[in-house]
């Protein structure tokens, strides 16, 4: 994390960060479920305002950074639809920042598209910016929230053999990971067709597998990416069809027997059944999708008291 606090990729964050906010997420979690609150009513914020710009779609991580800041007691101010906005007049995307900022939220959430630097954003906001998903650069909450649901499941993420498959070359869920699992000491791969797949050694230390069946007998933890259509270069897809691509790259329940028996399944969702994943493998016991999202909350809500220097030491009644 920066000097005042913006958290914008997964390789400003040190691995003690990390589990510092695993702690912070657990104490949370132990709060909610014993008392139904995160933090202790004499610890509630005061004057501290969440502004979120969400200049793409989202379910999962506004609404988690939504809930996340209301267990925690910081009012949001939301952008909740595009078509609402001035943007649909022409303002640009950085002039809808610096008016929102203008408003003297104490945080920015942004999730945007390649056209935004959140670094360049950063050295002229004056306030922290958190980064809710960039384009196809990165995703680093997503990353912190799968990272923290393997250390729930092993006790550490160290030495897990985590295998990402699908369309990694667009995929901003499968940087972040890559650079932040690798930080925590997992052993990360990746499975694709060769047109999903970043060139081999532009990821040090990560291997690769073309084949699903190769690649689940290694792993322990299989995530799925879902094919980010909306990336692709509509003039030279390289896509096969979905149905193709389903028969190759798609996890069925009779794949998932391949996994380790200790094995985990994960996708950061939105998820397109029957393309990445068969119906089934959703209930199955192994898939641990939703509680990915649940423990969204308690990462982003760790985060955002680290960002806004909220004390989650606990007190005496
Ligand atoms: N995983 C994820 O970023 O989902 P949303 O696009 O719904 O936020």
């Amino acid at each position: 994390m920066n000097g005042q606090c913006s958290f914008i990729d997964t390789r400003s964050i040190s691995s003690e960060e990390v589990f510092d906010l695993f702690s912070t997420a657990n104490q949370f979690r132990s709060s909610y479920e014993s008392k139904g609150v995160f933090l202790h009513r004499g610890l509630a914020p005061q004057n501290k305002l969440a502004a979120f710009t969400f200049f793409e779609s989202s379910t999962r991580t506004r609404m988690s950074f939504q809930t996340a800041c209301y267990r925690l007691g910081i009012p949001v101010v939301s952008m909740d639809s595009l078509a609402d906005t001035s943007i649909k007049k022409g303002e640009s995307l950085l002039d809808t920042i610096f008016n929102v900022r203008a408003m003297n939220p104490e945080v920015l959430v942004v999730r945007c598209g390649q056209d935004l630097d959140l670094y360049e954003l950063d050295k002229m906001l004056n306030i922290p910016i958190v980064n809710a998903g960039s384009g196809t650069v990165s995703h680093p909450t997503q990353a912190l929230l799968d990272a923290y649901t393997i250390y729930r499941e092993y006790g550490q993420v160290k030495d897990r053999r985590v295998l990402i498959v699908g369309d990694i070359e667009h995929s901003r869920v499968a940087y972040s990971n890559f650079q932040l699992l690798q930080k925590l000491g997992a052993k990360v791969a990746a499975c694709g067709p060769p047109a999903f797949l970043p060139q081999e050694g532009v990821f040090p230390g990560v291997k690769f597998f073309h084949s699903l069946s190769e690649g689940l007998s290694w792993a322990e933890v299989c995530m799925v990416l879902r094919i980010q259509l909306e990336r692709h270069d509509k003039s030279h897809l390289k896509l096969p069809s979905l149905a193709t691509y389903h028969n190759e790259y798609g996890l069925t329940s009779e794949k998932l027997n391949i996994l380790d028996k200790e094995g985990i399944l994960m996708h950061p969702g939105p998820v397109n059944q029957g393309v990445e994943l068969a119906p089934s493998t959703l209930r199955d016991k192994r898939s641990r999708i939703l509680e990915q999202v649940e423990n969204g909350v308690y990462v982003r809500a760790a985060l955002m008291a680290r960002v806004l220097g909220i004390s989650t030491l606990e007190k005496s009644e």
